[in-house]
């Protein structure tokens, strides 16, 4: 991969895609491990007299302006973090957003609302690419936590302006290169989190390459549910019921087990406050929602990572962002950590929830490596080449 450190940017206007896709809460920032990677790299960039205009999307607004995914505080705390003011346009392409673009100094940062309020991003339009490509004359690709989708800010303006990876990209691929090279066995999985229709199919073709995997966060919700017990009004996609049993008859075939929780805790309203009841896996009554993995699932979870080689993990095991139902997630962390300071298993950890959970269950500097990224570290660990990583060996235009 050619990389930003080859090229020569001092006067260069870069157009850099980072993921500042981050955690957020009552209209702040709720973990910053993501800017704070991404300003490692960015700052000797704007020491050697670079401009950038920094490209992103939050969360998932579908093509509609929503204020409440507006960047424009990631933007102040991306400044924050970077020690210096930081420009935002409202305007994420065209005109306006080109004269914001034209008036950077050197070492100056302008960031771009949210790509995914333009449904054109999504759909990797040539159109937006081209706008895009007028706000700067270089394209870096900082954000390796994207690179599995085909977007336009990802795909089509690379295909544009000269492109290059970011030193976040470097350090994410060859991080993940040197921990996973050749695993030692038996490797073990934990997927959980709520983005279930984006990564079960990345699960049904993960089974092969694992010896266990086990389930929790929302995408249990969508395996007990699919197994006819009841999850009351959990979140769930009952879409995904014939990709579960799929799933589940794949591991059956290739010798991976599949651990799902045996027990929940279940409350009536996802709140702060709200009463956490433990129960039997066929107890959620209709009014519940299950919001974490019982005392038991902890338990059998904890047995499975006791035999472990390696620990690959994406996605919280309940709603982590609320006490008490982070329980499942801070206490298998606290056991991996504990696994990895002992030198029984090499542990990688990957995704903005996953990181924000380990960060405030404390254990982040014991795992052997965390990585930013959590679809495209799942779809890297299938093998496959990801769109935005593939499109940056193609011959570039300058
Ligand atoms: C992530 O959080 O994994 C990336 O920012 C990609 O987000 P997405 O799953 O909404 O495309």
């Amino acid at each position: 991969l050619k990389s930003v450190h080859d090229v020569d940017i001092s006067s260069r206007r870069l157009l850099i895609r980072a993921d500042l896709n981050v955690p957020m809460n009552n209209g702040g920032v709720a973990d910053a491990t993501r800017i704070e990677r991404f300003v490692a790299g960015l700052k000797p960039l704007l020491a050697r007299g670079a401009r950038a205009v920094v490209l992103s999307h939050l969360g998932r607004p579908d093509g509609q302006r929503r204020p409440e995914l507006s960047l424009e505080p990631v933007a102040a705390a991306l400044g924050r973090v970077l020690g210096k003011d930081v420009a935002f346009s409202e305007a994420i392409s065209g005109p306006v957003a080109a004269r914001s673009a034209a008036a950077l100094g050197p070492g100056d940062v302008l960031v771009c609302e949210n790509l995914r309020f333009d449904q054109r991003e999504e759909a990797n339009d040539a159109s937006l690419a081209e706008e895009l490509a007028e706000l700067g004359d270089l394209y870096v690709n900082d954000a390796f936590s994207c690179a599995h989708r085909a977007h336009a800010s990802t795909v089509a303006i690379a295909e544009r302006l000269p492109a290059v990876a970011g030193p976040l990209m470097m350090a994410e691929i060859s991080a993940l290169t040197q921990a996973l090279e050749a695993p030692q066995r038996p490797a073990v999985a934990l997927v959980g989190g709520a983005k279930v229709s984006s990564k079960i199919d990345v699960l049904f073709n993960l089974i092969g390459k694992l010896d266990t995997v086990i389930v929790g966060g929302g995408m249990a919700n969508t395996f007990l549910a699919a197994n006819g017990l009841p999850i009351g009004k959990s979140p769930h996609e009952s879409a995904k019921f014939e990709t579960v049993r799929k799933i589940l008859s794949r591991a059956q075939s290739c010798g991976c087990q599949i651990v799902l929780p045996v027990d929940i805790v279940w409350a009536d309203r996802f709140e702060r406050g709200a009463e956490a009841h433990i129960a039997e896996l066929d107890c959620c009554p209709q009014h519940g929602m299950i919001l974490d993995a019982g005392p038991r699932s902890i338990e059998r979870i904890w047995d499975v990572l006791a035999e472990a080689k390696t620990i690959l993990w994406n996605g919280p095991l309940g709603a982590f962002e609320i006490e008490p139902f982070d329980h499942a997630t801070e206490a298998v962390a606290a056991e991996a950590a504990r696994l990895t300071r002992v030198g029984k298993v090499k542990s990688i950890a990957g995704g903005g929830d996953t990181v924000a959970a380990l960060n405030a269950a404390g254990v982040t500097e014991d795992f052997t490596y965390v990585s930013t990224a959590g679809g495209a570290f799942l779809e890297w660990l299938e093998g496959k080449e990801l769109p935005g990583v593939s499109v940056l060996r193609t011959p570039q235009l300058a």
